[in-house]
């Protein structure tokens, strides 16, 4: 995929934009996205599932433009704070587009939500869903609701939110019950949200999840009596981070989609179908760059120390994934050479990429860390060692757009002399 996507005439190339003009327009750290790849991911869903809308999920990225370019393409937003909720009207959501989810909504949160008119909040407690209610009621202002129900399937993925006991959405087994008890008069259920996990790359899951959470769809409204207008499927659509996995079967996702569909259709005629997705359109699209300050050897291993490690991309390390690193100027040299990659963080959990094949580092190699673009920049610890933050590029058609500004360290620690420690490794924006 990396050479298929980033590789042109031996160099490396993300949409008509080289290394060298990334690194003078923004310096390193930085993160590059390639816009064509988004759009490619976009496309390829969508036509995968006739029928079905794409809720983008801002926790994924939320930068604006990005956010924005999936906008643009025809998507709907999945949103799960106040934050999300600015990014998404920014990016040019409409609120009858946007969906709330999430285990912890505050009242202010949900009142917001719905004086803003979003399309529907998922109710994810019994408690949650009087709350709701009584916002609704004291704002006289109807809202939709989505009972978001933690089903008894077992997702076979380290980041699964169903299947025991879950912090999300109600318990299936006593779903029924618990809703009974609450009067509802301004909260209007209109259908079921099941995110089962994250990063599902088990396609056989997904096709089974389909059917089961439309037959819990089409039970739930009938044994609390309301009209089946929407289903939201969750998705956890994963990606292949390792060079050696296989991604998803989308032949097989597809064909059980459209037989969902066909008997949704016929038994709650209307009824919108939601997936919610992020990580899938948007990891391959991003790279985090940086540069090799030293080369050292220890004991047998070579180290690239860089200039960015995990406080600017803590995926690798928190999640435990082996991400692929390439040298972005060597891109087309033999891999020679097994290195281990860690940043300048005093902590020996640093390390973004063990063992991987890369042709002999030097000191002043651009290295990048591939499938960056999804919970990259967004699930790091930016404050980490008052490092500053990276600025965020986006690759379009050979041009190269500064989508997010970097941060000097004053800038992220709030004090009054930014300029003194300007930002780190000479940023020209
Ligand atoms: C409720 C919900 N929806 C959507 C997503 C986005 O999932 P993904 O990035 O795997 O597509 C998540 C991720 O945790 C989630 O919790």
């Amino acid at each position: 995929m990396i050479e298929e996507c980033f590789v042109r005439d031996g160099k490396f190339c993300a949409d008509g934009v080289g290394i060298d003009q990334v690194v003078s327009t923004c310096g390193t750290p930085c993160y590059l996205y390639a816009a064509s790849l988004i759009d490619e991911k976009y496309k390829k869903i969508i036509s995968s599932f006739p029928g079905f809308e794409i809720f983008y999920s801002f926790k994924a990225n939320p930068n604006v433009a990005i956010a924005g370019r999936l906008r643009s393409l025809g998507a709907c937003a999945d949103i799960s704070s106040l934050g999300e909720l600015e990014a998404a009207l920014k990016a040019g959501f409409e609120p009858r587009d946007i969906a709330f989810v999430g285990p912890g909504k505050t009242e202010q949160e949900i009142d917001a939500a719905i004086r803003m008119g979003l399309y529907a909040i998922a109710a994810e407690s019994v408690q949650e869903l009087a709350l709701i209610e009584s916002v609704s009621r004291r704002l006289s202002m109807p809202v939709n609701v989505l009972l978001r129900i933690n089903t008894l399937e077992k997702p076979s993925s380290p980041e699964m939110m169903v299947g025991g006991p879950s912090k999300f959405g109600f318990d299936e087994e006593s779903a029924v019950q618990e809703v009974r008890g609450v009067q509802l008069d301004s909260a209007r259920l209109v259908g079921i949200h099941v995110y089962s996990a994250s990063q599902v790359l088990d396609s056989g899951f997904i096709t089974k999840h389909l059917d089961y959470v439309a037959d819990l769809a089409l039970e739930l409204s009938s044994q609390l009596d309301f009209d089946l207008r929407c289903v939201d499927f969750g998705g956890g659509f994963g990606v292949p981070y390792e060079e050696d996995q296989a991604g998803l079967d989308f032949g097989s996702i597809s064909h059980a989609a459209a037989g969902v569909r066909k008997r949704l259709m016929e038994q709650a005629p209307g009824c919108r179908l939601i997936f919610e997705v992020g990580r899938y359109l948007l990891a391959e699209s991003g790279i985090f760059v940086t540069t090799a300050l030293r080369i050292k050897e220890s004991r047998g291993t070579c180290f690239i120390i860089t200039d960015g490690g995990m406080n600017h991309f803590s995926r690798p390390v928190f999640m435990r994934v082996k991400h692929a690193a390439r040298i972005l100027n060597k891109i087309a040299l033999e891999n020679d050479t097994r290195c281990s990659i860690g940043g300048p963080i005093c902590t020996p959990i640093d390390v973004i990429a063990t063992d991987v094949l890369l042709p002999r580092p030097e000191a002043g190699d651009i290295v990048g860390i591939f499938h960056a673009g999804a919970y990259g920049y967004t699930m790091s610890m930016m404050n980490f060692m008052s490092l500053g933050a990276p600025a965020e590029v986006l690759a379009d058609a050979g041009r190269l757009h500064v989508i997010r500004k970097p941060k000097a360290p004053a800038h992220v620690l709030d004090v009054s002399t930014p300029d003194r420690f300007p930002i780190r490794h000479g940023f020209r924006v």
